[in-house]
């Protein structure tokens, strides 16, 4: 199984560099190059996240591994080919695509991201889940960050490929991105035992507020005294990458300082559409509130949290706390 994990690796290392290749030799080069410049990548950005080209075509990088023993077999394992059962078929997963390498914390090419170059949809494929891949504890531009910076003091946590390319581009080489999914529980640990400090800064759209209130949900129960999350909320239509572009580096730190707290982004979400006027409503809220709460690790935020409660509620602490402590408040 080792063996196979080493040539997995291998085969996945050696697709890097063929479409890093594929990028100056490719006959269809200028539209990948000309597609990388539009978006305003300069080569040496490119060269540091390895982005490559898959040029159009059902079978360049079949082609390429050729002279290799099965081939196929091995390149489908690894994610990068496709078996057609019915016509027996292998073919390229990626094809006419901007490649984005996935690497590993020890910088191994374990996935690709692939964008299209027009609109086409779906607009981006990603590697599947293989014995080297797993999406759920992977994050797009870790390696790099860590590369540019082994003192790294906060991340930001973005939703795309190209939030992180876009913001290296502009000088703020510690963003990471989750891939295609939602951020989980396992991210975080993971990204909590690199640095204290975590910034959600996710599209200024339906679905990015919503992955905030989710990553909201996974970060209450996982923070401790010590570490903190942010929330950086931008304005409607705008991504990372977007943004960036449009105001450059400066502004975008300004309002990296002025990102919102987990727990300003809880009482916020928690009140935006309820009154405290009765009592009824002052019962919601508690009973709302608390659940969440209790989940979160004992520790100084979580009773600043319960105060806060008390405030908007006129429940005593002591209340709170063997509410709390006594798990008698049953989820909403
Ligand atoms: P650009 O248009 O290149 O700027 O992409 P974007 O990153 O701004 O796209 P978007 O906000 O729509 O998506 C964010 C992330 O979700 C992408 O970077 C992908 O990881 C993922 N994603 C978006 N579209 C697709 C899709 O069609 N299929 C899959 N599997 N993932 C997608
Ligand atoms: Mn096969
Ligand atoms: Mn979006
Ligand atoms: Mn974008
Ligand atoms: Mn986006």
């Amino acid at each position: 199984r080792e063996q196979q994990v080493k040539q997995q690796i291998s085969l996945l290392d050696q697709a890097c560099q063929f479409y890093r290749q594929q990028l100056r030799q490719s006959d269809s080069r200028d539209k990948a190059v000309n597609y990388l410049k539009q978006r305003g990548l300069s080569s040496d950005i490119a060269a540091r996240f390895l982005i490559g080209y898959a040029p159009p075509g059902w079978d360049n990088l079949l082609q390429h591994f050729k002279a290799l023993p099965n081939a196929a077999e091995a390149l489908e394992k690894a994610g990068m080919v496709i078996h057609n059962t019915e016509k027996n078929r292998h073919y390229d997963r990626f094809r006419d695509r901007i490649m984005f390498p996935i690497r590993d914390m020890r910088g191994r090419v374990i996935a690709f991201g692939g964008r299209v170059l027009t609109d086409e949809k779906p607009k981006y494929l990603n590697s599947p889940e293989t014995d080297t891949f797993h999406k759920s504890r992977e994050l797009y531009g870790l390696y790099e960050a860590r590369q540019h910076n082994r003192q790294l003091d906060r991340l930001l946590i973005v939703e795309g490929y190209m939030d992180v390319v876009g913001l290296a581009q502009h000088g703020i080489q510690w963003a990471v991105a989750t891939l295609g999914t939602a951020t989980t529980e396992q991210h975080l640990t993971r990204l909590f035992k690199l640095v204290p400090e975590l910034i959600f800064c996710f599209d200024g759209d339906q679905a990015g507020r919503k992955a905030a209130q989710r990553a909201l949900e996974i970060a209450m129960p996982i923070l401790e005294d010590g570490k903190s999350v942010r929330f950086l909320f931008l304005p409607e239509g705008e991504d990372p990458d977007s943004l960036i572009r449009k105001e450059g580096q400066p502004a975008f730190e300004q309002r990296i300082l002025t990102a919102t707290p987990l727990s300003t982004f809880f009482f916020n979400s928690l009140t935006a559409d309820s009154q405290l006027d009765s009592m009824d409503d002052r019962a919601r809220l508690a009973a709302s509130a608390l659940p969440p709460i209790r989940e979160m690790k004992p520790g100084l935020l979580q009773q600043m949290m319960l105060e806060r409660i008390s405030e908007m509620t006129g429940l005593s602490i002591d209340q709170l706390n063997s509410l709390v402590n006594l798990h008698q408040i049953s989820q909403p």
